[in-house]
């Protein structure tokens, strides 16, 4: 990004959230509000493209389970056949006796890779899902 495309703008908020907001972009390790508040801008804006369910996304989906569900294992699976088309890899961790953590990477229509998220972390047994994607077209 060259310096001459950057447009300015300034903002106005409390002291109090400006300080809180400081503390998040040192954390994050921005170099700036700027970068930051641009990284905020382009998620909010990604967000809300969630809402074109035609559009084309790739991601993951996050699960962390119990090992132990009866018939946990087996609607997963299930689920993961019918859907293959969505699915470009599966991974599988054994964190312990009991927790499983599964990362499923998606590719397809934001519209069928959501319901496939919906699916799989609505399981009984799923303590955890967490669904991530970014639009193919860059934003
Ligand atoms: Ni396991």
């Amino acid at each position: 990004m060259s310096e001459s495309s950057l447009k300015r703008f300034s903002v106005s908020m409390e002291d109090k959230l400006l300080n809180k907001f400081d503390e998040l972009v040192t954390l994050k390790g921005y170099e700036n509000r700027s970068e930051a508040v641009r990284d905020l801008i382009r998620e909010a804006i990604l967000e809300q493209s969630y809402d074109d369910n035609e559009q084309m996304i790739a991601g993951s989906i996050l699960l962390f389970y119990d090992h132990h569900q009866r018939n946990l294992l087996e609607e997963m699976t299930e689920i993961q056949h019918e859907k293959h088309g969505l699915i470009l890899a599966t991974t599988h961790f054994h964190l312990d006796h009991g927790n499983c953590l599964e990362l499923i990477v998606v590719q397809g229509r934001v519209k069928d890779v959501r319901e496939l998220s919906y699916k799989l972390t609505s399981l009984k047994g799923v303590n955890y899902g967490k669904f991530t994607v970014a639009p193919v077209e860059k934003v």
